[in-house]
């Protein structure tokens, strides 16, 4: 049995799913497990054919004590008091007396402290003062009600701080003109500083889009040899190779096909090389390339003349604040927080480092909420705390 096949039966258990794809799906790029999403919850005809893991979702109860310790401990970072715990317990109504309990704690000041936390970890960044306030900035808009999205677009107070129980935004000094949420932020392009920017651009891809590379999938893969598939959208000869002017072979497929991932990733990388080894911004182009004597990164070592910067194929971005509006625009991004704030209230590891990919169907609606809710992380946990799968045990 495979580790995504594994998981996904474990899900089942957990979560309620009404079925699990039997098998993986074939390397799509995209890690979600493909879910039937047409299987109703079975009739009462449908019953004596269960399988034990639907047996075991159709006998799941709600149990609103246990998960008001859970949601205390998650939000708050405390277990619930006695006096809580005894309210929802004696409730006449205990589902409305759980939600707002859940709601307190969304408003309590412990919250944005687990919030920093949440955030320092999702982002796989703190430890300094710089490192920190990525997730200060975070948790700051989530705790403020603000747009999720303002991680990718905010024009200032990026770099926040938070003491004792106040947030205070401030403005990084890193000699960006336009600051573009965290893509700009000198603490991620510090700490993930390497040849030719691609750990900032791997960054970029896991934090906000939840998969690893390869990012992109052709509809029709194209076959290089008998052997190599190449598998991006993009024109196979769009970035860089020692055919087309570039120090670094791109473009080989003897052993992998690099440009699987590397189409993706050549044509955004780009846009976060100019910023040195402290994330300080910088005229010419600031990370090095793994040749002889390391020098510079050339743009003809990323992309052949003519080729322009792209989150995706069909998304160009011409800088920084551009990138965050073309990711700002795609559906992935929510999909990813959202994803996200499942996975922690359900106790999941990172999503990306443990393949925690929980099918989107699962929560589709708090997803469909949260946009039309402007990107709010706050009522999207309020949702997602309270919601049957949180409360069901
Ligand atoms: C499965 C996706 C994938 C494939 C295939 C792939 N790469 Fe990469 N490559 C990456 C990622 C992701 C990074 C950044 C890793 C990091 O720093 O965390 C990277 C980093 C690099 C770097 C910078 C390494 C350094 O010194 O920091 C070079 C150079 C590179 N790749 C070249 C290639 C070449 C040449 C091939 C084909 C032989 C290739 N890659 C195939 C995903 C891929």
């Amino acid at each position: 049995m495979n580790r995504a096949t594994t998981w996904c039966s474990a899900f089942v258990l957990l979560l309620g799913l009404t079925a699990c794809a039997g098998d993986p799906p074939a390397n799509t790029g995209d890690l979600t497990p493909t879910v039937d999403a047409g299987v109703a919850a079975p009739d009462a005809e449908e019953e004596a054919e269960l399988d034990p893991y639907e047996q075991a979702l159709e006998e799941r109860e709600i149990d609103y004590s246990a998960a008001l310790r859970i949601a205390a401990l998650r939000l708050t970072g405390d277990l619930p008091t006695l006096v809580d715990i005894k309210a929802v317990a004696a409730a006449s109504d205990p589902q409305s007396a759980y939600n707002s309990k859940v709601s307190d704690y969304l408003a309590d000041p412990r919250f944005a402290q687990t919030q920093i936390a949440f955030w320092q970890n999702s982002f796989k960044m703190g430890g300094s003062p710089m490192l920190d306030s990525a997730g200060v900035f975070a948790a700051q808009l989530v705790v403020e009600n603000r747009s999720y999205l303002e991680l990718l677009t905010a024009t200032s107070g990026t770099c926040a701080t938070y003491t004792g129980t106040t947030f205070t935004p401030v403005d990084c000094d890193n000699g960006v003109a336009v600051h573009a949420g965290l893509l700009t932020h000198p603490g991620m392009h510090a700490h993930f500083m390497s040849n030719m920017a691609f750990r900032r651009t791997r960054w970029v891809q896991e934090t906000f889009a939840c998969t690893a590379f390869p990012a992109e999938l052709a509809e029709e893969p194209v076959a290089l040899t008998a052997t190599a598939l190449y598998s991006a959208p993009w024109e196979f000869d769009s970035i860089s190779g020692t055919a087309n002017g570039g120090d670094i072979d791109f473009l080989d497929y003897s052993s992998v096909v690099c440009a699987n991932c590397h189409a993706t990733m050549n044509h955004l990388a780009p846009l976060l090389g100019f910023f040195d080894e402290n994330g300080q911004a910088t005229a010419e182009i600031a990370v090095p390339k793994p040749t002889e004597g390391t020098p510079m990164t050339a743009m003809i070592d990323w992309l052949p003349e003519g080729e322009t910067t792209a989150w995706r194929l069909g998304a160009n971005a011409a800088d920084l604040p551009a990138l965050g509006q073309a990711m700002a625009a795609d559906p992935k991004i929510a999909e990813c927080a959202v994803a996200r704030a499942w996975n922690w209230a359900m106790g999941k590891g990172d999503i990306v480092d443990t393949l925690s990919v929980v099918p989107p169907d699962v929560f589709a609606a708090e997803q469909a909420e949260f946009i039309n809710n402007n990107y709010d992380f706050k009522t999207l946990l309020y949702r997602v705390f309270t919601s049957d799968d949180f409360t069901r045990f």
